[in-house]
């Protein structure tokens, strides 16, 4: 097996297109070096990196907080299995802070399901802290100074 692979070696064994190797390798995701021709040469441990790279997308983690965690590796190493464990258990943690925002965007958005008044004043999912839109749906104070 090669010491260094090229980008279509990386490319086939990581099942990952070689526009979205560069486009990793442009935003620090990986690394390679330069052959004298310019060609591209990366490590067989960036196999791992990519692999990390492939798993946090699949968790819905943004690509700059997975630079962020790669980079938290020493000397820039490839990733280990407790590495792993470790960025998997935090990206856990952020995934379930996501649900539980969404989860409160969604009951916000329950009053406004046949509403339509999108009042900046009353609206629950426009204004998230108005003591109003506990009185459900609708312009209330509209209604109060005509009724
Ligand atoms: S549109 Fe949101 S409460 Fe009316």
């Amino acid at each position: 097996m090669p010491v260094e692979l090229t980008i279509g070696e990386l490319s086939e064994r990581s099942g990952v297109a070689a526009s979205a190797l560069r486009f990793y390798e442009r935003h620090g995701l990986i690394s390679s070096r330069r052959t004298d021709g310019n060609q591209r040469r990366y490590e067989r441990a960036t196999l791992r990196r990519v692999a990390l790279v492939q798993a946090g997308k699949a968790a819905g983690v943004p690509l700059e907080r997975i630079r962020q965690a790669l980079d938290t590796l020493p000397d820039r190493r490839t990733p280990t299995k407790r590495d792993w464990e470790r960025l998997s258990r935090s990206w856990a943690r952020e995934l379930d802070e996501r649900i539980e925002t969404l989860w409160a965007i969604r009951g916000r958005l329950t009053t406004c399901i046949g509403c339509g008044c999108l009042s900046l004043r009353t609206c629950g999912l426009l204004n998230p802290a108005d003591e109003a839109s506990a009185r459900g749906p609708g312009a209330h104070y509209f209604r109060r100074r005509d009724d």
